[in-house]
């Protein structure tokens, strides 16, 4: 059986990507530090999987550690997710977020050197893209500098493994996902904001839940239907499954790199995610409409053509799926 190490495994999206891997046929050793992450997610993810992982509680920036682990298993390949996210942390610190996601890369592509390890899927984001001039976005379409320091993160990441791919031989696939929503079907493992959210999604689970008195939805006076801002949501099970194909595909790439989109290439407003969770929920939401929000950017969606064609990947799950996905989850959470 093939075996992946997946740095940042108990996050949001790394356990639902452990699971999928897992239900591949893959063996899964996860490297988390618990700094945004429970131990208990590993307990949930083998509930769900009915299959074991090994879990080392480390940092990815521990040449210490790394060294130790990429030499006790003979690694097929390595799903980079252990990173910090929130924006607004990085706007206010940002060598916090230089330190852990640009040293956190560079420690794991000479540890992945050292020993030998080639295949790797790097978390990038359609932040890459900042405000596009044409949507839906391809690949193609040309990266801006960052509107925020983690954002400047994900760019340096990419610019790394670019250039390091011209002088070495690793074979790696950038997934630059769009906004990645919902929750395992299961309701046992789901994102776990920390405080109050920034982003939409849990702040309306929170408020249908009672933990926020009402969602302020970010000004409604932009240039798109219903004046409110335009995402592409992607379910977390579609985006991990999306790592799987990336995966399998690292064995016939022809080139050392290759970027893929992930979204449903299907732009929702600010008020359809709204309507959609109260049609699917059958709940009505607090909300009233405030002023913008700084650095927001009016609408963003992805051409998924690429991704589609080359990795044979298509999403199953609809924005209705994400809304109540993402409430059952917030109810198994709200019920502790
Ligand atoms: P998350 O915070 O839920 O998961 C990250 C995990 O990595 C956590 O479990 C955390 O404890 C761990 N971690 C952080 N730094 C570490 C380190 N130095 N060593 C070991 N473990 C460490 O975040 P997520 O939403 O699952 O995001 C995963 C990746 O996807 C990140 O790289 C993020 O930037 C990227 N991404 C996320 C989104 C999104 O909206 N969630 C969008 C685009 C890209
Ligand atoms: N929004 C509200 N009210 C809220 C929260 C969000 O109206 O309380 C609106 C925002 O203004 C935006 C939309 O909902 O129009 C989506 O906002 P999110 O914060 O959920 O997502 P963003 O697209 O702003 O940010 C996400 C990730 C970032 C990443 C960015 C670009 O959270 O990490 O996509 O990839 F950088």
């Amino acid at each position: 059986m093939k075996k992946i190490l997946v740095t940042g495994g108990l996050g949001y999206i790394g356990s639902h990507t452990v699971v999928e891997l897992q239900s591949a046929g893959y063996d899964v050793v996860v490297i988390d530090n618990l700094d945004n992450s429970t131990e208990e997610v590993k307990e949930r993810i083998v509930s769900i999987s009915g299959r074991s992982i090994d879990l080392v509680i480390g940092d990815v920036n521990d040449q210490t550690i790394m060294n130790r682990i990429f030499k006790e298993y003979d690694f097929y390949g390595v799903v980079h997710f252990a990173a910090y996210k929130a924006v607004g942390e990085s706007v206010d610190n940002p060598i916090k977020y230089y330190e852990n996601n640009v040293s956190g890369l560079i420690t794991l592509l000479g540890a992945m050197e050292r020993h030998g390890v080639q295949n790797l899927i790097f978390s990038s984001s359609c932040t890459v893209y900042g405000i596009a001039e044409d949507l839906p976005v391809t690949e193609d379409t040309p990266i801006k500098s960052a509107e925020s320091p983690y954002g400047t993160t994900k760019i340096i990441g990419e610019e790394i493994i670019q250039d390091y791919a011209k002088h070495k031989n690793i074979k790696t696939i950038l997934l630059r996902y769009f906004n990645p929503v919902g929750a395992h079907p299961s309701a046992q493992i789901g994102e776990l904001p920390n405080g109050v959210p920034s982003n939409l999604v849990p702040y309306i689970t929170q408020t249908a839940a009672g933990i926020r008195e009402q969602l302020v939805i970010h000004g409604n006076d932009y240039n798109t239907s219903d004046g409110t801002c335009i995402r592409d949501y992607i379910h977390v099970v579609d985006l991990a499954k999306a790592h799987v194909k990336a995966m399998t595909f690292a064995d016939k790439m022809t080139s050392s790199v290759d970027i893929f989109n992930v979204g449903t290439g299907d732009g929702s407003t600010v008020l359809e995610v709204v309507q959609a969770f109260e049609e699917r929920c059958n709940m009505r939401l607090n909300y009233r409409i405030g002023p913008r929000r700084d650095g927001d950017v009016e609408q963003i969606f992805a051409d998924t053509q690429k991704i589609n064609d080359v990795l044979q990947w298509q999403t199953e799950y609809d924005l209705h799926d994400m809304m109540y996905h993402a409430w059952m989850w917030q109810k198994s959470i709200s019920r502790k």
